[in-house]
Formats: structure tokens, sequence, C-alpha cells
């Protein structure tokens, strides 16, 4: 941590009672001071990078000290010279946006107790002039026991509730959200759903792109390429280059791939999140180069009550809606499929007829050519393996 060794501690005190105010109910001689703040300690040459809510011109620490307090978001404060940052983060938060900058220092900030009993001759004392008003007004207006002042303003976007908070600096408020709007302050959209196709219901006319399933799960939802199923939610896709990761990762094994950043050469949700879709679907279908354009030369489909693929432990013939190898296809009928703990899921159009399978693409086939996944053996004649960029996609869908 060479970052620190530059460091310096320095045990500085302040205190700021936003807090006393003349009309607060004074009950056995005594008042209550709701809340109040205080920095007492800072770390110098270290700046925190990517946190300032806003900068303001200070003459003091005391000022920056003040701004903070005042603002709710404000969470520590960093001053250069006579810019003073306001933070929405402390130290711990910001461990990756620290920089080495001389002359800098980050106070902390604490919230010190959130209700004090004071004797009310102490008062006079701890009166501090000139703060805005609205720090004052809340602790007239009865809104239980924490009354910071930071609901005044409504931050809570779309409908979400404000509750004031004193217990820790870091959250002086906290929004319950509406249905499907999350963050801080509620405000960002996106329902926590199962698939893709619950996404369609909720917001009809959604085009085809990548979706949050919740806070931390992307994934590829296609609203328009018809066929059975309106809506479907890509559960992994990889690129050749990539293909030795899932070599033998079978559906059920819980194998996430860049599951909170999507993309088409190396992506797989987890386990628990297929179960998810999967209960929300009907079929499942495997796709080849889908981002250059969705074929049917090279592509199956088939219903999860013919072959649930989170459970399929086999080498056998099962049931496809559809299925094309190399242009080789057919409807309604049975195909090769595989899918064993050391075998990703995949047909083999050089066994399939051979197996006594309908499905029967061995013209132009190559010796134990691997399709749609595993590809111990590949065939560049087959559009999931063209080349090291070509990518295969698996789905699980449905209609609405
Ligand atoms: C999102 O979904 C995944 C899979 O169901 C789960 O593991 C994860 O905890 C969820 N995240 C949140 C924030 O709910
Ligand atoms: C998927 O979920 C939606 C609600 O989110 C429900 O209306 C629909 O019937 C479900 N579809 C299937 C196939 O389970
Ligand atoms: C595998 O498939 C064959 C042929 O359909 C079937 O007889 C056998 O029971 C299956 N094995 C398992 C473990 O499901
Ligand atoms: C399906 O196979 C037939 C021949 O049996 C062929 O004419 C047709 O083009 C094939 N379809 C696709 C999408 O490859």
């Amino acid at each position: 941590m060479p970052l620190y060794l530059e460091s310096a501690f320095q045990f500085v005190c302040g205190t700021l009672l936003l807090s006393v105010t003349f009309t607060a109910a004074a009950v056995n001689n005594q008042i209550e001071t709701p809340f109040s703040y205080v920095y007492n300690m800072y770390t110098k040459n270290i700046a925190i990078e990517k946190h300032t809510i806003r900068s303001v011109s200070v003459s003091s620490y005391w000022e920056c000290f003040r701004h903070c307090a005042e603002d709710c978001d404000c969470v520590t404060f960093q001053l250069t010279g006579k810019t003073c940052d306001l933070l929405d983060t402390d130290q711990d938060g910001a461990a990756g946006d620290l920089v080495n900058r001389p002359g800098t220092l980050i106070f902390s900030m604490q919230q010190s107790s959130s209700k004090w009993k004071i004797p009310l001759t102490t008062v006079p004392f701890l009166v501090i002039l000139g703060l805005p008003p609205r720090l004052f007004s809340p602790f007239t207006q009865g809104h239980g026991s924490c009354l910071n002042g930071c609901c005044q303003s409504n931050p809570c976007l779309h409908d979400g509730t404000c509750v004031e908070k004193c217990d820790d600096v870091r959250e002086r408020y906290t929004c319950a959200c509406s249905e499907h709007y999350h963050g801080r302050r509620c405000e960002t959209f996106y329902p926590r759903v199962k698939s893709c196709q619950a996404y369609l219901k909720l917001k009809p006319g959604s085009q085809s792109g990548v979706y949050n399933l919740n806070e931390t799960t992307q994934t590829y939802c296609d609203f328009e390429s018809g066929q059975a199923g309106k809506a479907w939610t890509l559960i992994e896709s990889f690129s050749q280059e990539y293909k030795a990761f899932y070599k033998r990762k079978p559906f059920y094994y819980d194998f996430p791939r860049n599951e909170n950043t999507f993309s088409w050469n190396d992506f797989r949700v987890s386990y628990q999140t297929m179960v998810n879709i999967r209960d929300n679907s009907t079929h499942w279908r495997v796709t080849c180069d889908f981002p250059s354009g969705l074929t049917f030369t090279d592509y199956a489909r088939a219903a999860l009550k013919d072959t649930d693929i989170l459970t399929f432990v086999n080498d056998s013939c099962q049931r496809y809606e559809y299925i094309s190898v190399r242009g080789i296809n057919c409807s309604s009928c049975r195909g090769m499929l595989v899918q064993w703990d050391d075998q990703h899921m995949h047909t083999d159009s050089y066994w399939s007829g051979r197996n006594g399978c309908f499905w029967d693409p061995r013209a132009g086939s190559i010796s134990n050519e691997d399709n749609f996944g595993f590809y111990e053996i590949v065939n560049p004649q087959h559009k999931c393996t063209e080349s090291s960029v070509s990518t295969t996609q698996w789905w699980l869908g449905s209609e609405l």
C-alpha cells in the first residue's frame, strides 16, 4: 500500500451542532439536540477522485466542514488550498479512487450522537448563528425521533419516500423507492424481473438490447426474432477464443462469466439466474453469431417440456422443433443431444444419424464434429465455428 506511506494523520477537533432551536420542546429543563457532526482527523497528501458532489471555494477548513455538514449527500470533505470538495464517500468507500496529491487534506466526518439531552442552561453556548433556516426548521415539525432536515428538499425521485437518519453521516437519509426504481435516490429504472419476457410484459414495445435483470445481473434480450417465442433471454454467449472455459461446463453447473458486464465473447449467467429464467420460459434455442444477424442454417430450437437443458444429462435422440447444421435441417424431429458432467451441451452432426436419430446431417460433416458447444472437433463450415471470433448463443424464451 505505497499510497499510504506518505500519509500523515493528525488529530484536529471540530464539532458542528446543527441542532439547537429556540422552539424545541424543553422537558424537565432539558433540551434535545437532535444531531451534530464532528470532524476529528485528516489524512494528508492523499485525495479521493471521482466522488466529488461539488467543489466550493473556502477560506478555512471550518467553512468546508460546514458546507459538508449542510449537504445531506456529503460524507467527507477534502481541502486543496482554497478548494473544498464535498465527497459522496469516505476513504473506505473510495479504495480504488485514492491518489497521491501533495497538499490535500481529507477530513473524516462523523455523526455524533443523534440526540443529546443537555441542560437548558447550556443552550446559549451551543447556538451557532448564521446557519440557513432550513437546518433549524425541521425540529419544529415533528418528524419523529430523528430530525436532520435531509428530507426537506425531498431528494427521493420517482415517488420514493424519504426517511431521515441520524446514526451515521454516510447515510443521513434513505429512500424507500417505489416499485421498479433503484439507487440511492431512486434514480434508476429497472425492474427486478425473472426474464426478458417479464420485462417486455412490463414495458411493451421495448427494443432488443442489454438489460438488467436485477442490480447486478445483465443479459441480452431479443424481442424481435419471433419464432416460437416473442422474448428470448440470453443465458450464455462465447466465442471460439473462449471455448476452453465452457467446454466442460454443463448448464447445471454454476459458472457465471461477466454476469455484470455483458459481452458476446465470454458471458454466462449464474445457475440461479438460469433457473429463474427457465421458470418463466417454454423454449430454448441456440444460435450462431447472433450479433451479425439471426440465421436458420445453423440453429436449433426445442421445447423445455421435451428437454430441460438445466437438468438433462444424457446422450440421446431428443425432440427438436427445428434443428439445422450447415443447412441440413428438420422440423419436429429427433436429433442427437449430449450433456454430461464434463461436456457442455451440444450435438454431433457426424453421429446423430449413425446413432439412430432421425436428423442426420452427416453429409459434409467431419469426424466427431461438435456443434453448438463442447467443440473438441470443430468444422469451419458450421457458422458457430467459422473462425476464432465466431460466437455461440444459448437462450431461453417464451411467448407473452
Ligand atoms: C441478482 O440475481 C442473481 C441471480 O439470481 C443473484 O445471485 C444476485 O444476488 C441478485 N442480486 C441482487 C442485488 O438481488
Ligand atoms: C412469466 O412471468 C410473467 C409474470 O412476470 C407471467 O405473466 C408469465 O405467465 C410467465 N410465463 C411463463 C411461461 O411462465
Ligand atoms: C438416456 O437416454 C436413453 C435413451 O432415451 C434412456 O433410455 C435413458 O434412460 C437415459 N438415461 C438417463 C440417465 O436419463
Ligand atoms: C432446410 O432444408 C431444405 C432442404 O431439405 C432446404 O431447402 C432449406 O433451405 C433448409 N433451410 C435452411 C434454413 O437451411
